[in-house]
């Protein structure tokens, strides 16, 4: 004779298998299981029983329990992969995909990384600057007193409190000089800034990679030296290169760099990319006051400075015709460099 439990028990295990979704099997679950379910009021009977029976009824209620539970989460578990698999069914795998675009690095990061991997070979290492400074740091101590005019060639964006965007990177050259005593060989590229009205040569915001080599002895053999290497090493080997006398306040004597390439669609022609020169005595001068010391001592210590015009390069380099292009985020002009 079967017990009633046992009945139950296969009353709830058909129930079960013909749920037709999970609702219909939570319904069931509570019927069987549940607080007032009627597997779950056995358990209460359970103290009406007598001695003889209430091991073995004990032992049934248990397995009939374990039982309905598994049935319970086993077709719970057939449900949620058959909702899966129609979730699955539905999808198209011959769409196509959601494209992820590849992104390419700027031409003038390109150029900064060619260029500072050049001169970390010749023992030139990094420094930097802010692109906000203030006047001393941009004109007084690169000799360039309020009155001097190169001040108007050179003028800037000022902010209310005076501060301003520095015209040239040769601002860090004064803060690394003021951070640390000589000998010094630091590049450091940056933005400058710079009241030009924007055409296809000028921008207001270009780029440059200053330098800076002080050492005893430092002569202008040394920075032609320098700077041949790094066009030749930059545009091929047979590039010429030319040092032009120059004024500039800080150096004495002062160079302007030209370098004629044959890259150039518009025809082989001389192209201005650097000023440069040796450091004036003023410049050291004016570190030393800020110092307090006198770490650099135009008697011991002499230095070469340069300053390289990162998107006239780049233009030579990769044969760019307008200076706009750098900054108008045109993706058929980037990625070409990509
Ligand atoms: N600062 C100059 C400019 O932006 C370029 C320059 C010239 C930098 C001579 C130098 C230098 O370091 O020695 O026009």
């Amino acid at each position: 004779m079967t017990h009633p439990l046992e009945q139950l028990r296969d009353e709830a295990l058909r129930e079960i298998d013909s749920a037709s979704d999970g609702q219909a099997l939570e319904t069931a679950r509570i019927k069987y299981l549940g607080k007032s379910g009627s597997i779950s009021a056995w358990g209460e009977q359970m103290r009406t029983l007598g001695k003889d029976e209430k091991p073995i009824v004990g032992k049934l209620l248990n397995e009939v329990r374990n039982a309905v539970s598994a049935a319970l989460e086993s077709r719970a578990a057939n449900f949620r992969s058959q909702m899966e698999s129609e979730a699955l069914g539905k999808m198209d795998v011959s769409l196509p995909g959601t494209p992820h675009e590849i992104g390419a690095l700027h031409p003038l990061t390109q150029m900064w990384q060619r260029s500072i991997e050049i001169f970390r070979r010749m023992g030139f290492a990094l420094a930097d600057g802010p692109d906000i400074e203030d006047e001393w740091q941009c004109f007084d101590a690169l000799n360039t007193p309020p009155e001097h005019p190169a001040r108007n060639e050179q003028d800037t964006f000022y902010l209310p409190d005076g501060r301003l965007l520095r015209t040239h990177t040769s601002t860090v050259q004064i803060r690394t000089m003021q951070a640390a005593p000589p000998p010094i060989r630091v590049i450091a590229p940056g933005a400058a800034y710079r009241r030009d009205e924007l055409d296809a040569t000028h921008s207001p915001q270009f780029h440059q990679i200053e330098g800076l080599y002080v050492d005893e002895n430092v002569s202008v053999a040394d920075l032609k030296g320098a700077l041949e290497f790094f066009m030749r090493e930059l545009f091929g080997a047979g590039t010429e290169v030319q040092f032009r006398p120059h004024y500039f306040p800080f150096t004495e004597p002062s160079l302007e760099i030209y370098v004629k390439s044959k890259a150039l669609k518009s025809g082989e022609r001389w192209i201005e990319v650097a000023g440069s020169g040796i450091v004036h005595p003023a410049v050291f001068e004016a570190v030393n006051k800020a110092r307090g010391d006198k770490a650099y001592d135009p008697e011991k210590w002499t230095g070469y400075a340069f300053g390289l015009g990162m998107d006239r390069l780049a233009m030579i380099l990769f044969d760019i015709p307008d200076i706009r292009l750098f900054a108008q985020n045109d993706l058929r002009f980037l990625r070409q460099f990509a």
